[in-house]
Protein backbone atom coordinates (compact mmCIF):
# COMPACT_ATOMS: atom_id res chain seq x y z
CA UNK A 1 0.00 0.00 0.00
CA UNK A 2 1.03 3.46 -0.81
CA UNK A 3 2.02 5.36 2.04
CA UNK A 4 -0.96 7.11 3.31
CA UNK A 5 -1.18 11.39 3.20
CA UNK A 6 -2.72 11.50 6.22
CA UNK A 7 -2.23 15.31 6.81
CA UNK A 8 -4.58 15.69 3.67
CA UNK A 9 -7.10 13.21 5.58
CA UNK A 10 -6.78 14.84 8.94
CA UNK A 11 -7.21 18.16 6.72
CA UNK A 12 -10.41 17.52 4.74
CA UNK A 13 -11.49 16.14 8.44
CA UNK A 14 -10.74 19.10 10.07
CA UNK A 15 -12.37 21.46 7.68
CA UNK A 16 -15.27 19.46 7.38
CA UNK A 17 -15.65 19.70 11.07
CA UNK A 18 -16.56 23.39 11.00
CA UNK A 19 -19.86 22.28 9.75
CA UNK A 20 -20.93 20.58 12.44
CA UNK A 21 -24.32 21.11 13.71
CA UNK A 22 -23.86 20.98 17.25
CA UNK A 23 -26.02 23.08 18.83
CA UNK A 24 -26.73 20.69 21.87
CA UNK A 25 -23.38 19.44 22.84
CA UNK A 26 -21.35 22.65 20.96
CA UNK A 27 -18.85 19.82 20.43
CA UNK A 28 -17.69 19.36 16.83
CA UNK A 29 -16.29 16.21 15.31
CA UNK A 30 -14.99 16.07 11.42
CA UNK A 31 -14.20 12.33 9.72
CA UNK A 32 -12.68 11.80 6.55
CA UNK A 33 -12.53 8.38 4.46
CA UNK A 34 -10.01 7.53 1.70
CA UNK A 35 -11.76 4.98 -0.15
CA UNK A 36 -10.46 1.93 -2.27
CA UNK A 37 -10.58 3.85 -5.57
CA UNK A 38 -8.57 7.08 -3.54
CA UNK A 39 -11.67 8.99 -3.25
CA UNK A 40 -11.97 11.20 -0.36
CA UNK A 41 -15.46 11.26 1.48
CA UNK A 42 -15.91 13.41 4.98
CA UNK A 43 -18.83 13.70 7.28
CA UNK A 44 -19.90 15.87 10.73
CA UNK A 45 -21.77 15.10 13.50
CA UNK A 46 -25.56 16.19 13.17
CA UNK A 47 -27.20 16.38 16.11
CA UNK A 48 -31.40 16.74 16.50
CA UNK A 49 -33.79 18.24 19.12
CA UNK A 50 -34.45 14.23 19.43
CA UNK A 51 -30.82 13.84 21.17
CA UNK A 52 -31.08 10.39 20.14
CA UNK A 53 -31.24 11.17 16.32
CA UNK A 54 -27.87 12.65 16.46
CA UNK A 55 -25.31 11.24 13.75
CA UNK A 56 -21.71 11.02 14.53
CA UNK A 57 -19.08 12.65 12.39
CA UNK A 58 -18.38 9.03 11.36
CA UNK A 59 -21.40 7.58 10.02
CA UNK A 60 -21.88 10.61 8.11
CA UNK A 61 -18.63 9.96 6.16
CA UNK A 62 -19.61 6.71 5.71
CA UNK A 63 -22.98 7.09 4.49
CA UNK A 64 -21.34 10.20 2.38
CA UNK A 65 -19.12 7.57 0.85
CA UNK A 66 -22.12 4.49 0.23
CA UNK A 67 -24.40 6.70 -1.29
CA UNK A 68 -21.86 7.59 -3.97
CA UNK A 69 -21.11 4.24 -4.65
CA UNK A 70 -18.00 3.73 -2.07
CA UNK A 71 -17.88 0.74 -0.55
CA UNK A 72 -14.62 0.11 1.00
CA UNK A 73 -12.63 1.90 3.63
CA UNK A 74 -9.07 1.96 3.50
CA UNK A 75 -8.48 4.69 5.84
CA UNK A 76 -10.09 7.03 8.26
CA UNK A 77 -8.79 10.28 10.18
CA UNK A 78 -11.53 11.80 12.65
CA UNK A 79 -10.50 15.53 14.96
CA UNK A 80 -12.54 16.75 17.24
CA UNK A 81 -11.92 19.39 20.09
CA UNK A 82 -11.31 16.29 22.88
CA UNK A 83 -8.69 16.55 25.84
CA UNK A 84 -7.89 13.75 24.38
CA UNK A 85 -7.80 11.98 20.82
CA UNK A 86 -11.01 11.68 20.05
CA UNK A 87 -12.68 8.01 20.79
CA UNK A 88 -15.36 7.02 18.20
CA UNK A 89 -18.26 5.75 20.06
CA UNK A 90 -19.18 2.42 19.95
CA UNK A 91 -22.42 2.55 17.15
CA UNK A 92 -19.47 3.94 14.97
CA UNK A 93 -17.04 1.18 15.50
CA UNK A 94 -19.94 -1.28 14.10
CA UNK A 95 -20.97 0.67 11.12
CA UNK A 96 -17.19 1.45 10.16
CA UNK A 97 -16.56 -2.30 10.51
CA UNK A 98 -19.10 -3.11 8.14
CA UNK A 99 -17.12 -1.38 5.20
CA UNK A 100 -13.13 -2.15 6.48
CA UNK A 101 -11.05 -4.87 6.83
CA UNK A 102 -9.67 -5.35 10.90
CA UNK A 103 -5.86 -3.97 9.39
CA UNK A 104 -7.99 -0.72 8.02
CA UNK A 105 -5.72 2.47 9.74
CA UNK A 106 -7.44 4.99 11.63
CA UNK A 107 -5.82 8.26 12.69
CA UNK A 108 -7.72 9.68 15.54
CA UNK A 109 -6.81 13.94 16.97
CA UNK A 110 -7.85 16.24 18.62
CA UNK A 111 -6.97 20.12 18.38
CA UNK A 112 -3.96 20.45 20.34
CA UNK A 113 -2.26 17.82 18.33
CA UNK A 114 -2.84 14.62 20.37
CA UNK A 115 -2.77 11.55 18.37
CA UNK A 116 -2.95 7.62 18.50
CA UNK A 117 -3.14 5.88 15.05
CA UNK A 118 -4.58 2.12 15.57
CA UNK A 119 -7.14 -0.02 13.64
CA UNK A 120 -10.50 -0.87 13.03
CA UNK A 121 -9.81 -4.09 14.25
CA UNK A 122 -8.50 -2.53 17.26
CA UNK A 123 -11.01 -0.31 17.82
CA UNK A 124 -13.59 -3.61 17.38
CA UNK A 125 -12.18 -6.49 18.42
CA UNK A 126 -13.83 -9.49 18.38
CA UNK A 127 -17.04 -7.39 16.50
CA UNK A 128 -19.74 -9.03 15.13
CA UNK A 129 -20.16 -9.42 11.03
CA UNK A 130 -22.22 -10.61 8.42
CA UNK A 131 -19.65 -13.45 8.48
CA UNK A 132 -21.08 -14.40 11.85
CA UNK A 133 -24.68 -14.98 9.99
CA UNK A 134 -22.73 -17.70 7.58
CA UNK A 135 -24.12 -21.32 7.73
N1 LIG B 1 -19.66 12.46 18.29
C1 LIG B 1 -19.16 12.22 17.04
O1 LIG B 1 -19.62 12.81 16.05
N2 LIG B 1 -18.13 11.35 16.93
C2 LIG B 1 -17.49 10.77 17.97
O2 LIG B 1 -16.52 10.05 17.75
C3 LIG B 1 -17.96 11.00 19.35
C4 LIG B 1 -19.21 11.76 19.48
C5 LIG B 1 -20.69 13.49 18.43
C6 LIG B 1 -22.08 13.05 18.75
C7 LIG B 1 -22.65 14.31 19.39
O3 LIG B 1 -23.07 15.20 18.38
C8 LIG B 1 -21.46 14.93 20.10
O4 LIG B 1 -20.31 14.36 19.49
C9 LIG B 1 -21.42 14.67 21.59
O5 LIG B 1 -21.58 13.33 21.87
Amino acid sequence: MEILDWDRLRKVASDTRTHAYVPYSSFAVGAAILDEDGKIFSGCNVENASYGLTNCAERTAVFNMVSSGGRKIRALAVVAGSPRAISPCGACRQVLAEFAHPDTPVFLSNLDGDTIETTIGQLLPYGFSGDDMDR
